[in-house]
C-alpha cells in the first residue's frame, strides 16, 4: 500500500517516512512538502538505504502523486513555541491546513483513501478535514493521544523501573492541555499501577504532568519532537495496511459515545483497513469521566471559534 506524507520534508514527516521504511510494511512512500528541495533530499536520503533495508518505492512529488495514495498522512504545520499551547497554534495552522486540503481536493484522492491527520491542533484539524473534504468520518483519523499514550507508558517505566513494553496505561481526550490520564485501568503485567509500591499519587501525577508537557520539552531541548511521533504514526498506519485491527486512542469523530457527538477526540478505537472500525466506551473513574467531558467542551469551544 502507498502512503503520501504531506509535510514529508519536515522533521515529523521525514522521521515518519524513515519509521515506515525501517518497518518495511508499506510498499510506496511519497513525500510532498512546500519546501520541494527538502522533500527531494529526504526522499533521496531514504532511497539510498533501500539496498540495505528493502525494495520500497520512495520519491518526492506534488499533489498529483497523492491521487493514488491509500493513506494520506498530513504532518504539515508550523511548530508550537515552547510556551504556546497547541490550541494557540490554531489560527496559524488552520489556514495552512485549509490550503493543503484544497490542493488534495484539486488533485483528486482515492475514494477509499484514509486521511490521517498529524498536524496540530490535531483534533480540530481532523474535524476540519472531515468537513472540508466531506470525507466519510470513519476514514478520517487523527494521531490524537497515541503519542501521549506512548510517552505516558515510557515515562511510567522510567519512574518505576518496569519494562516499558509491559506498561498498559492510556491517555484519552484532547492531544493537548486537557488530555486525561486513565489510571483506573493502568497496569503492568497484571499489577494495577495505582497499587504499585513506591509509586504513589504524587509520583503518578509527576509522570502525567511530564507527559502533558513532553511536546514542549522536546521543542525546548531539540526544536521539536520527531522520533516517537514517527513511531506513533507507524503504529496507526500498520494495522490499516496489514488489515490487522488494533485498539489505539486515535482521534476520530464521536457519534454519541460518552454522550459526545461531532467532536473529534481520542477514545479506545479499533483501527483497521477501513479506518475506524469501532469505538469503545470504557468505564472511567468519576474524575476521569469529568475530565474527558471538560476536554470535549474545550475542543468544541475552539471549534466554535474557527467555524
Ligand atoms: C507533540 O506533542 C508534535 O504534537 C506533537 O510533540
Amino acid at each position: 500500500m502507498k502512503v503520501s506524507i504531506i509535510g514529508g520534508g519536515g522533521r515529523v514527516g521525514s522521521d515518519a517516512a524513515f519509521a515506515l521504511q525501517c518497518a518495511g510494511i508499506v510498499s510506496e512512500i511519497h513525500l510532498l512538502d512546500a519546501n520541494e528541495k527538502m522533500a527531494e533530499g529526504e526522499a533521496l536520503d531514504l532511497l539510498h538505504g533501500c539496498s540495505i533495508i528493502g525494495d520500497q518505492k520512495i520519491y518526492a512529488g506534488g499533489y498529483d502523486r497523492a491521487a493514488d495514495a491509500d493513506i494520506v498522512c498530513i504532518t504539515a504545520g508550523l511548530r508550537r513555541k515552547p510556551d504556546e499551547s497547541r490550541l494557540d497554534l490554531i489560527n496559524r495552522n488552520v489556514s495552512l491546513f485549509k490550503q493543503v486540503l484544497e490542493s488534495l481536493k484539486g488533485a483528486g484522492l482515492k475514494k477509499d483513501a484514509i486521511i490521517f491527520v498529524v498536524s496540530n491542533p490535531v483534533d480540530i484539524l481532523t474535524r476540519l478535514a472531515i468537513e472540508t473534504l466531506k470525507w466519510e468520518p470513519a476514514r478520517c483519523i487523527g494521531l490524537g493521544t497515541v503519542l501521549d499514550t506512548a510517552r505516558f507508558r515510557s515515562l511510567i517505566a522510567l519512574e518505576t523501573g518496569l519494562p516499558a513494553s509491559q506498561i498498559k496505561a492510556l491517555i484519552i481526550g484532547e492531544h493537548g492541555d486537557s488530555m486525561v490520564p486513565v489510571w483506573s485501568t493502568a497496569e503492568a503485567g497484571g499489577i494495577p499501577l495505582t497499587k504499585l509500591p513506591n509509586f504513589n499519587a504524587v509520583q503518578q501525577n509527576k509522570v502525567f504532568e511530564r507527559t502533558k508537557k513532553s511536546g514542549a520539552e522536546c521543542i525546548s531541548l531539540k526544536g521539536g519532537a520527531g522520533r516517537a511521533v514517527a513511531l506513533s504514526i507507524a503504529e496507526v498506519i500498520h494495522p490499516i495496511v496489514l488489515n490487522q485491527p488494533k485498539v489505539l486512542p486515535v482521534s476520530s469523530q464521536l457519534t454519541g459515545e460518552y454522550g459526545v457527538k461531532g467532536t473529534c477526540t481520542s477514545v479506545p478505537t479499533l483501527v483497521g483497513k477501513g479506518g475506524v472500525l469501532k469505538r469503545f466506551e470504557i468505564e472511567l473513574w468519576p474524575r476521569e469521566a469529568s475530565g474527558f467531558q471538560a476536554s470535549c467542551k474545550a475542543l468544541d469551544a475552539t471549534w466554535g471559534q474557527i467555524k
